[in-house]
């Protein structure tokens, strides 16, 4: 298949969360199994800059167009490279008055009130590119907000055009909790007709809602776990799209993320002081634990039970329980190290704590992707405790690295880790510690249990090796959208 890959994100060029990583994995895994994917992000040039020398050059393509934006036209300019380790072609807009800026969405808190214009320049870019370089894509698959007006563009401009004639459209919902939401005159912004502002198509609450226009207009409509697929169906977890998506229940499917091993892999990890396998999980840990401990200025104690958290900082991810509780935690021999960037009101919270326990809790606020490689690998155990989790990344890399996580039974997270029961360990299935509710008292239970188990090393350790040998391929899942895509283009096959 011939497969257009759209994303205002792509690992290792441009990153805020799990979003980039999956849009990279699984563009290669497509690859893998012998299909042509173009992979379309913004190019965002000072982000570009400040780690060129560890990111592939770009060309210039020479292809310049002009989209009409409102009343006037804009230039996007064609840069290319691959995508590292495959056949994937990368395909970055440059629009320096869009695109050329400090960060991908927002500043110093407030997104960037030109969003709407930026992505939809994006979309209609992509859709240009592929009818001038006559791309012919099988599939068009978008992700996120940020790309939902590719479907409807597809829909309603392009699809008489030979190019695009059997091209069907599959769009992945990463969270619902970003939809991409403008008030209603930015309807000018995406060059669509007023017609299509009605609660069926493009408005949502009064407003203009890029998300549910790829919800609506696309061919098939994944989201990155079975459960969240269930989930976003319903009131508590649909932010307003419950009926939308309950109305294309037939249409959505929810398939898993996976990990991929090329980047995340205790055994070749070129961020860890000691690479490790399952034969040699415990001096590894245990290597990379005391590195961990010495960098980041903790008390050097092997004996500490060392939780970790790398995470964008924001309400989604359970800082409010453990903040509530972590003196509590802390009254037993417990170290936490955080890394993450977002909310400052979370972000104090956490400089507190580790003012208040400088050699036993570390609060690094910024985005490391070396450092976050060595928390997971020397790390015990994992915080998790999202209130909501689409997919979740993290507790999948925690489990690769042998390091168990606290999650809350919702998403993905449910999806992905088994609960040390009684009856799950000795079954041989237990990898973590499920808390059934987004409760302070069930974050606390959970610890304990952590707590508890890990005075039995024997025992842990059997669940390190059960964790560390859980199948999460990208093969598996590169499949299944595989046949979406195929289910997508099928009406559209003469
Ligand atoms: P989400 O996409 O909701 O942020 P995921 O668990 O799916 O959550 O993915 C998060 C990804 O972003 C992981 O690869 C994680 O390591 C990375 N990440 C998040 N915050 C940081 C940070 N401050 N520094 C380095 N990596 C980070
Ligand atoms: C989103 C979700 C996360 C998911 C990621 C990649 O950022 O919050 O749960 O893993 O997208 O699909």
């Amino acid at each position: 298949m011939r497969i257009l890959m759209a994303a205002s994100e792509a690992y290792p060029f441009f990153k805020t969360g799990g979003l980039a990583d999956v849009v990279s994995s699984l563009s290669r895994a497509l690859n893998e199994l012998g299909h042509e994917v173009w992979l379309f992000v913004p190019y965002y040039r000072k982000l570009y800059e400040a780690k060129a020398d560890r990111l592939p050059r770009l060309e210039q393509s020479g292809l310049t167009l002009e989209i009409p934006m409102s009343s006037r036209l804009v230039k996007a300019e064609l840069l290319w490279t691959r995508l590292p380790q495959s056949d994937v072609t990368v395909m970055m807009i440059d629009q320096p008055e869009y695109y050329g800026r400090n960060s991908l969405y927002q500043e110093e808190g407030g997104d960037y009130e030109d969003n709407c214009a930026r992505f939809c320049f994006f979309n209609r870019a992509v859709m240009e590119i592929a009818r001038k370089l006559i791309l012919r894509p099988d599939i068009i698959h978008v992700n996120d907000w940020q790309t939902g007006l590719i479907p409807a563009l597809l829909d309603i401009e392009y699809r008489q055009h030979p190019a695009f004639r059997e091209t069907g459209s599959v769009m992945t919902i990463h969270n619902l909790a970003f939809q991409g939401r403008f008030w209603h005159w930015d309807m000018l912004q995406t060059g669509l007709d007023w017609k299509y502002f009605n609660w069926e198509q493009m408005e949502s609450f009064g407003q203009l809602n890029l998300l549910k226009t790829g919800i609506v207009f696309a061919n098939k409509i994944t989201t990155v776990s079975p459960t969240y697929a269930r989930e976003i169906q319903t009131e508590k977890f649909g932010h307003g799209l419950e009926g939308v998506l309950k109305n294309r229940s037939g249409d959505l499917l929810g398939i898993l993320n996976g990990i991929d091993e090329r980047d995340w892999n205790p055994a070749i990890d070129p961020s860890l002081v000691s690479n490790y396998d399952l034969q040699t999980v415990m001096p590894g840990k245990a290597a990379n634990k005391a590195e961990l401990q010495s960098r980041l200025g903790l008390r050097e104690d092997p004996s500490a039970l060392l939780f970790g958290m790398v995470s964008r900082i924001t309400d989604q991810k359970g800082f409010d329980l453990i903040t509530a509780r972590a003196d509590e935690f802390l009254k037993e021999n417990i170290q936490m190290i955080f890394l993450g960037q977002g909310d400052p009101f979370f972000e104090n919270k956490l400089r507190d704590l580790q003012n208040q326990y400088p050699d036993r809790v570390s609060v690094t606020i910024g985005f490391d992707e070396e450092l976050a490689h060595l928390i997971e690998a020397g790390s015990d155990a994992y915080f998790m405790p999202s209130k909501f989790e689409p997919c979740g990344l993290n507790q999948m890399y925690s489990l690769k690295y042998g390091t168990l996580p606290i999650v809350h039974q919702v998403g993905g997270l449910a999806d992905s880790v088994r609960d040390a029961s009684p009856a799950n360990i000795e079954a041989g299935t237990a990898t973590g510690f499920v808390m059934p509710e987004y409760t302070e008292k069930s974050l606390c239970e959970q610890v304990e249990r952590a707590v508890k188990l890990y005075k039995d090393r024997a025992m842990w350790y059997r669940l390190v090796q059960t964790a560390m040998t859980r199948p999460f391929s990208w093969k598996r899942s590169a499949e299944k959208y595989l046949s979406v895509y195929r289910a997508a283009r099928e009406p559209f096959i003469s």
